[in-house]
């Protein structure tokens, strides 16, 4: 099963495609994960991409196309994945059809999740993550059982993103709207799209997200029993 999960920046991407990697098998693909790591490991990629991430621009079509194109190569894509933080342009979108007929695949649904700026404001300035094993927590709306103790590994270790700032969250709130928005209509009339509100507690979104793909034949498939 191939996924899109589509939002502005803090509408919760990659808490929910976390969840759906563990539902169906198929594995989270961050763009902005993959960018993070380029520019950990010091690359030439990374390097390119350091600036403008913290600027809360969009790194060149070119950079994303090929490192996505590279990354739905890997073995672990088989069952298939969902992907978090691309497409978010017109040519990214368009790349990404070309990619997947090349591979005889298709893609079985777009879930755009909705929330206001206020909220994603409010969610991005509160947001960490465990540095060990990566899981995501909020200063208000998920804080660990301990505190500061991560409740997956135990790690005291914690990590907050460089972009994730009120200055630099206006400019990523901006490309969005800009630069990635104009790909929802595209999915729209291929019958692709499906809204959900993101504005609901995280449990009640997933709940929302799992409505959606249990009417798709392919999440039959993903779970082994049949339609
Ligand atoms: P990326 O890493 O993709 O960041 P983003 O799109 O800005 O989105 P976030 O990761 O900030 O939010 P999310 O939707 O994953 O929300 P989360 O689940 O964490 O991209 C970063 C940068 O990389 C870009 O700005 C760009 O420069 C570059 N980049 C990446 N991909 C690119 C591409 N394809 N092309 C060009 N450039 C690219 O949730 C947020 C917080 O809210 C968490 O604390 C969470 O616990 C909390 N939360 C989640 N859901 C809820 C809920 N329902 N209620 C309350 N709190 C919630
Ligand atoms: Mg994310
Ligand atoms: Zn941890």
């Amino acid at each position: 099963m191939n996924l899109i999960l589509l939002g502005p920046p803090g509408a919760g991407k990659g808490t929910q495609a976390k969840r759906l990697e563990a539902r169906f098998g198929i594995v989270q693909i961050s763009t902005g994960d993959m960018l993070r790591a380029e520019v950990a490991a010091g690359s030439a990629v990374g390097r390119e991409a350091n600036a403008v991430m913290e600027a809360g621009h969009l790194v060149s079509d070119d950079i994303l196309i090929r490192m996505l194109g590279q990354r739905i190569e890997r073995a672990d894509c088989v069952r298939g994945f969902v992907l978090d933080g691309f497409p978010r342009t017109v040519p990214q979108a368009e790349a990404l059809g070309v990619l997947l007929a090349g591979r005889n695949q298709t893609l079985d649904a777009v879930v755009e999740l909705q929330v206001d700026a206020p909220a994603l404001v409010e969610r991005i300035a509160g947001r960490f993550t465990c540095a060990k094993c990566g899981v995501g927590y909020h200063d208000s709306f998920k804080r660990p059982l301990l505190d500061g103790v991560c409740d997956v590994c135990g790690s005291h270790d914690f990590v907050r993103r460089a972009d994730d700032n009120r200055e630099t969250v206006q400019a990523r709130l901006a490309a969005y709207q800009r630069q990635t928005a104009p790909i929802l209509p595209h999915y729209a009339a291929a019958g692709l799209l499906h809204r959900v509100d993101g504005m609901a507690d995280i449990d009640v979104v997933t709940q929302q997200i799992m409505a959606v793909l249990d009417h798709l034949p392919a999440a039959s498939a993903a779970r082994g029993v049949s339609p």
